[in-house]
């Protein structure tokens, strides 16, 4: 292993970590020698992911792979799931979400439905991310109060990870539960990368890194497509007649992992490696995000995007809803 890529000694936390995208961060990261502790709902997906991480790791005898049950919709459980395990995690990686059960639009979902997304996605986040940060405030405070007395403590990088979706850049007819809740992700992110500044010291470095992957094949994406009205395949591409054809077509849960976390090693904020479309769609929603790279391609492919590709995505989108609902 290069010494670049060793994490031994390091603790990542994964919520979703028995789910597709979730479970091969959990892996890769596992593979460079990490602890891993994994949280999500269902005990059986979550004992096997374990028995999947174990067998991936670098050196099993010199790591743990934990996987805790909580529903990370609930703060309480969130904060005392996090404050029960022995390490503090040096990384957060936040991939619990996912709207199979939430598809469908507006006018045809129950108002549980929207609260159910809302809190799979957004609050199984901010909730996982408040009760990181006041961890590691805390463990701040010890540190800085006992290094009077020892030497003191090892510069560290504490490094906090939002798996979003592209659908965060896009209103997508037929997911009217999931982009609100995608969206208001990002804004989480967009705000702590700002104030993470006001917690950084000589002793530890806080980061934020957000991803926005397209579609992805996973267990979630698998379910998905019983539940997704057909316009919204057609937008997506994902009207195809098999899965075999699907998983032809879309990356791996594999491949955007280590897409991720390669970006999270560079100190990316914005990440949108596994798809060129999303990559193009953030050029022209920067916001307060900083740009790519030196800013040069993000800048110049913002203003194409602004002028020539949203407006046609935009009316072609427009027709395709008119004429499905001519249909009805
Ligand atoms: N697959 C895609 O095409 C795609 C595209 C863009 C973005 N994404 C995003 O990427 C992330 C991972 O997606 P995936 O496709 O890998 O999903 P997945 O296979 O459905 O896995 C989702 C994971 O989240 C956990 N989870 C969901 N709600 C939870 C809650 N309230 N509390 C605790 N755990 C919860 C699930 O476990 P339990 O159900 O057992 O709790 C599971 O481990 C999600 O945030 C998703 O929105 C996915």
């Amino acid at each position: 292993m290069k010494p670049d890529q060793d994490l031994f000694g390091k603790t990542a936390f994964v919520t979703g970590g028995s789910g597709g995208l979730g479970k091969a961060i959990s892996n890769a990261l596992a593979s460079r020698g990490a602890h891993v502790t994994i949280f999500s709902r269902r005990l059986g997906p979550l004992e096997a992911a374990k028995n999947e991480i174990v067998t991936n790791c670098a050196d099993a005898r010199r790591q743990e792979i934990n996987a805790v049950p909580v529903d990370l919709a609930d703060a309480g459980a969130v904060s005392e799931a996090f404050k029960s395990q022995t390490r503090i995690a040096d990384f957060l990686y936040c991939s619990a979400g996912g709207n199979h059960a939430e598809n469908g639009f507006f006018v045809d979902l129950k108002a549980s439905q929207l609260d159910s997304c809302m809190k799979n996605n957004y609050y199984s986040t901010a909730y996982a991310a408040k009760a990181m940060l006041d961890i590691w405030l805390e463990d701040d405070k010890k540190s800085s109060s006992t290094d009077t007395q020892k030497e003191p403590k090892r510069h560290t990088t504490r490094k906090m990870v939002f798996i979003n979706s592209a659908a965060a850049f896009l209103g997508i007819p037929g997911s009217v539960a999931y982009t609100p809740a995608k969206s208001a992700v990002r804004a989480l992110a967009d705000t702590l990368r700002f104030e993470f500044l006001r917690h950084n010291s000589a002793m530890t470095t806080y980061t934020v890194h957000i991803a926005f992957p397209a579609d992805f094949v996973s267990p979630g994406f698998r379910l998905e497509q019983d539940t997704k009205p057909h316009l919204t395949k057609r937008i997506q591409g994902t009207n195809l007649a098999s899965f075999e054809e699907l998983e032809n077509k879309f990356p791996s849960s594999e491949k955007v992992a280590l897409g991720v976390i390669a970006k999270v090693d560079l100190g990316s904020f914005i990440i949108c490696e596994d798809s060129l479309a999303a990559g193009c769609l953030f050029t022209n929603m920067t916001g307060l995000s900083p740009k790519r790279g030196l800013g040069i391609v993000d800048s110049v492919m913002g203003v194409v995007v602004g002028w020539i590709v949203m407006p046609v995505l935009r009316r072609r989108w427009e027709r395709m809803c008119r004429e499905d609902g001519e249909r009805m």
